[in-house]
């Protein structure tokens, strides 16, 4: 197995590419196939104020260290979502990071913070524990961001991630979750620009990125994500990719050149906070269309729920 560039021995085999690279030609290939989507889609400026959420996992690492390797400025962000060993962990693997490379690394915590935690606040909202996890997340960088006064946020969702969002949106043709589902999302209504520049490369690019670049992540998944649809999605993109490498690319970049026009609109994510802002929230100020925002509401919900045992749960007393 010989490198495509260079001929020299290879250590990973790129399929959709129908090519072999050796170490220093594959991060090459990496940093390159990145440059060329910030580039493709206006993603970022030389000198702007960047913001990176990082989680302590191989896209958040990997998209970290790629940024600073082409020059950027990066600032990163770390929320602590309270889900046992694995917060505590992932958290250990954000901090190294930061710390080893003289890095700027924000942190913010659910239940010091707000008052609750992914895995209660979940149950107490009668939220999915993924739903109650990205809503807090959504706010928490938008909030970082806003406050930072930060130009873009970025964050590590990668080809595997935007494929299998996109297999569901069309699985259940959600016409409003296809008009936004973009590598970048301008900044609108008092929210950041959002920016996801490793949508070229797959789970398996950034878990060898970090292995040759000697980057320590946390390899566990989320312990508490099983039976996340979109886990099932990428399983069957898996299935199929065996099959006919470049499948995933070209559903997601044919999707992008082709189709997402189609279906362009102002509408949000799921359990996003905002179609069209017309006030802050009175809670937290963050730009909101209703009275009080959906993270203000669910925190509201988890922090008045507080679980005792046998998962039963009792009011806590509110003063007057
Ligand atoms: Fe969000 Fe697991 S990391 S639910
Ligand atoms: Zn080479
Ligand atoms: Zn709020």
């Amino acid at each position: 197995m010989k490198c495509r560039v260079c001929r020299g021995p290879a250590v990973i085999d790129v399929r959709r590419h129908n090519a072999n690279f050796c170490k220093q030609h594959f991060l090459r290939l990496c940093r390159d196939q990145t440059a060329k989507t910030i580039k493709q889609f206006s993603m970022l400026s030389e000198g702007e104020r960047i913001l990176v959420a990082v989680s302590g996992g191989k896209d958040s690492l990997a998209i970290w260290d790629i940024l600073i390797e082409l020059g950027y400025e990066v600032d990163g962000f770390y929320l602590g979502l309270g889900i046992g060993d694995y917060s505590d962990t992932s958290a250990e693997y954000a901090q190294r990071f930061a710390k080893e490379r003289g890095l700027t690394l924000h942190t913010k915590d659910l239940l010091r913070d707000h008052g609750f935690d992914v895995p209660n606040g979940s149950r107490a909202a009668k939220r999915a524990p993924c739903s109650a996890c990205g809503l807090s997340k959504r706010h928490c960088f938008d909030e970082a961001a806003r406050l930072g006064a930060y130009d873009a946020l970025v964050t590590g969702h990668n080809l595997d991630d935007e494929a299998a969002v996109l297999m569901g949106n069309v699985l259940h043709w959600q016409t409003e979750y296809l008009g936004r589902q973009l590598p970048v999302l301008a900044a609108q209504h008092g929210f950041p620009r959002k920016v996801k520049p490793l949508v070229r490369l797959t789970e398996r690019d950034t878990a060898a990125y970090c292995l040759l670049r000697g980057l320590d992540y946390l390899v566990d998944e989320c312990p508490i994500a099983a039976g996340n649809k979109h886990l099932s999605y990428k399983a069957a993109l898996n299935d199929i990719e065996r099959d006919s490498p470049g499948a995933k690319h070209a559903f997601y970049f044919r999707f992008l050149d082709q189709a997402a026009d189609r279906f362009a609109t102002a509408q949000p994510e799921d359990g996003a906070e905002v179609v069209a802002p017309v006030s802050p929230c009175t809670n937290c100020g963050a730009p909101c269309s209703n009275e009080v925002c959906a993270f203000c509401s669910l925190t509201m919900r988890a922090t008045e729920a507080v679980p005792i045992e046998m998962g039963a749960t009792r009011r806590r007393k509110v003063s007057p």
